[in-house]
């Protein structure tokens, strides 16, 4: 196993631990930025860097398209090509297939679609998927799973998971560089307890290094979503990290850390940004209403990052529709938003504090949870 997982205090459930990667030692609870084509958009790494953020996502699929896991690898792996030197974490490929690609056909073999680059009919079979992700070198890569909707009914949910665990044998037998990759699991089973259970025991007893619940927040309500993640958690070893997929949201990331995760990623705080919307304590700003324009204040007065100490809610507004640095200045602080939630998470567990931080973000009314 290429990770250290060291639990540094607990509060119930809810751990604040430190997460050792060949690349990066990381704090838990963490947020991941996604960044689909080895950049998070807009920003440097270096400002990644400035603003705490410990580890990366990168997307298989997107990186094969463009440039080419074999150029990367040539190049000397993604860590090198896009000049990140904390850790990284490449996603298997198939959900962004499926949930990108109308035209994706999953069989045992693997998943096939049809190439956005020339049409032609390609396979993704899970051995591709850890090859690909052997070659671009992330600390952690991520099982190809079979993933179905939470809001579809029937065998077919069934079939997911079992095939999900099928496919876990078959990554780890491809996959090469167990010395200096970690290979996680992924849960499926839809909303149904006893697949789930299936799956998280049928993946516990591969040993992996880490462990995903994955087919969530795919629009199920907030009470299944949250029923899932507590019963995995509970399933999956308290020594190993456990990492909750596409979420997201910055209730739900509060939540899940009290449920015992502590690990996420989501396409949220980056894309809200592009579309003008800032993350703050009480919910969202939307830099494009008319109130912004002659708003001299700080986007969040009490948020120390770069964007708050420089520049006022008018000019942010002016920019927003009309230049990409509004984007990327937004960018810039809402992630800095989710670092410092990550750290806050942590660091209350840490002083057994962690209930009263979780009900100061409850009170916030319109804190975003849709
Ligand atoms: N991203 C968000 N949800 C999932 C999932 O269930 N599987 C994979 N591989 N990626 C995801
Ligand atoms: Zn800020």
């Amino acid at each position: 196993m290429a990770l250290r997982f060291e639990v540094l205090g607990r509060f119930n459930r809810a751990r604040a631990a430190r997460l050792t990667l060949p690349h990066f030692t990381c704090q838990t609870p963490l947020f991941m930025p996604v960044g689909t084509q080895g950049t998070i958009k807009g920003l440097t790494t270096d400002q990644l860097e400035e603003i705490g953020c410990q580890i990366i996502l990168g997307n298989t699929y997107h990186l094969e398209l463009r440039p080419g896991s074999q150029l990367i690898d040539d190049l000397g792996g993604l860590h090198k090509f896009m000049n990140w030197k904390r850790a990284l974490l490449t996603d298997s490929g198939g959900f962004q297939m499926v949930s990108l690609l109308h035209l994706a056909d999953i069989t045992e073999e693997g998943v096939t679609f049809q190439s956005p680059v020339d049409g032609k009919p390609m396979l993704l079979t899970p051995e591709e998927s850890i090859h690909i992700q052997n070659n671009i070198g992330a600390d952690i890569i991520m099982a190809l799973d079979d993933v179905v909707k939470t809001t579809i009914t029937g065998p077919r949910i069934e079939e997911a998971m079992y095939r999900t665990l099928r496919w876990i044998d078959r990554c780890i037998a491809a996959h090469k560089k167990p010395d200096v990759q970690n290979l996680f699991g992924i849960v499926q089973g839809g909303l149904d307890p006893v697949l789930r259970d299936i799956c998280v025991k049928g993946l516990v007893e591969r040993n992996l290094p880490g462990y995903a619940i994955g087919g969530l927040a795919g629009g199920e309500d907030k009470d299944s979503f949250w029923r899932v993640v507590a019963q995995c958690t509970a399933g999956l070893p308290e020594d190993k990290p456990r990492y909750v997929m596409g979420v997201g949201y910055p209730l739900d990331i509060v939540v899940c850390s009290a449920l015992g995760a502590d690990m996420y990623d989501c396409v949220y705080p980056t894309r809200t940004a592009r579309f003008g919307t800032a993350l703050v304590p009480e919910g969202v700003l939307k830099l494009k209403q008319n109130a912004m324009a002659t708003d001299e204040r700080p986007i969040d007065p009490t948020c120390p990052c770069m964007v708050c100490k420089n520049y006022t809610r008018a000019y942010l507004h002016c920019l927003v529709t009309k230049d990409a640095m509004g984007s990327q200045l937004l960018s810039y602080h809402n992630l800095s938003f989710m670092m410092r939630l990550s750290r806050d998470l942590h660091m209350s567990i840490l002083e057994g504090r962690f209930p009263e931080y979780v009900i100061i973000q409850l009170n916030f009314v319109s804190f975003v949870s849709f």
